[in-house]
């Protein structure tokens, strides 16, 4: 089997992809597969068309470009089956604002706050402190602000010359308590969520260091939670990768506030990171099935 791993990529992730990538054609080398690491620029369809013709590609890709239904759309013309999600959920699920609407839809919980303009934000509270300010449609917490109870500052890095992530940012009120996690496959009889981990930075909040620094967060899986809530999480993360029409592996993250037993889905990923720091690995393994299972699955699962 000739395996086209997607990688790179021109994404603010394009780093983290890299590790995704490399991980995944190291797993699918040990298990005999011919591999061809594809660090994927704007010439990838005729890169897939001319030399390489692979039979399935993995797509290791993580934010703009590779995640947002663009790569997938690349895919799918030139008929080459592709892991994860198509083009719709991938679209959606890049952007924020539109599937917590779909998810609030499907009767799910998410965060409040909604799109503001990035230069209103740097200059006045939007909505009351603690808030947290993100790009509409990044990943791995790049471009992620929190601002405190009492602070007298904005998120004035957002109305920087140099940011890129869009004119409209996400403000939500900030959740305290717990940053869980859930990995879910999508297998022939529904959707499966693995287990929850409870995630604890080792300073501050969950953010691009804490992900990926190693020892830069502390994963406890199974999550200690009360079991109405550990079942919650499972159950809402599979309702989530439905509604949002989710194919291969997607990682839903939460809040929980455990002094008001609130549980709030905060988005879907449908690139969740592969790296030696990543969630959904560690969530595979917690159940038996190893990285080099995973990744099989997840080239036995693509299509187009
Ligand atoms: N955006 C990163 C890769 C994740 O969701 O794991
Ligand atoms: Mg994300």
């Amino acid at each position: 089997l000739h395996v086209a791993v997607l990688m790179g990529g021109i994404s603010a992730e394009r780093q983290v992809s890299l590790s995704s990538g490399e991980e995944c054609a190291k797993a699918l080398e040990r298990q005999g597969a011919r591999v061809s690491r594809i660090d994927a620029g704007r010439d990838l369809a005729n890169v897939l068309s001319g030399l390489i013709k692979p039979d399935v590609a993995l797509n290791c890709l993580h934010g703009a470009w590779g995640e947002d239904g663009c790569v997938q759309g690349v895919l799918e013309t030139l008929r080459i089956p592709y892991t994860h999600s198509g083009v719709l959920a991938s679209a959606l699920a890049m952007d924020k604002d539109k599937s917590k609407a779909v998810l609030k839809a499907a009767g799910l919980k998410v965060p409040g706050g909604g799109l503001f303009d990035r230069r209103q934000v740097a200059t006045r509270h939007v909505i009351d402190p603690p808030y947290v300010v993100k790009p509409n449609a990044e990943g791995s917490s790049v471009g992620v602000y929190l601002v405190r109870e009492g602070a007298n500052d904005f998120a004035s890095e957002v109305a920087a010359p140099d940011w890129t992530y869009g004119e409209k940012v996400m403000v939500e009120p900030f959740i305290p308590g717990k940053e869980l996690a859930v990995t879910v496959l999508g297998e022939a009889a529904g959707p499966r969520a693995l287990t929850v981990t409870d995630i604890t930075p080792v300073k501050g909040f969950y953010d691009y260091e804490a992900k990926y620094a190693k020892g830069g967060s502390i994963h406890v899986l199974p999550a200690v939670l009360p079991p109405h809530v550990f079942e919650a999480a499972l159950r809402q993360a599979e309702q989530a990768h439905t509604a949002m029409g989710c194919r291969g592996v997607s990682r839903s993250d939460f809040r929980y506030d455990d002094v008001k037993d609130d549980l709030v889905l905060l988005e879907v990923n449908t690139q969740p990171g592969m790296t030696p720091t990543s969630l959904a690995p560690e969530q595979a393994a917690h159940v038996g099935m190893s990285y080099e299972d995973l990744v099989r699955w997840m080239v036995e699962d693509a299509s187009c």
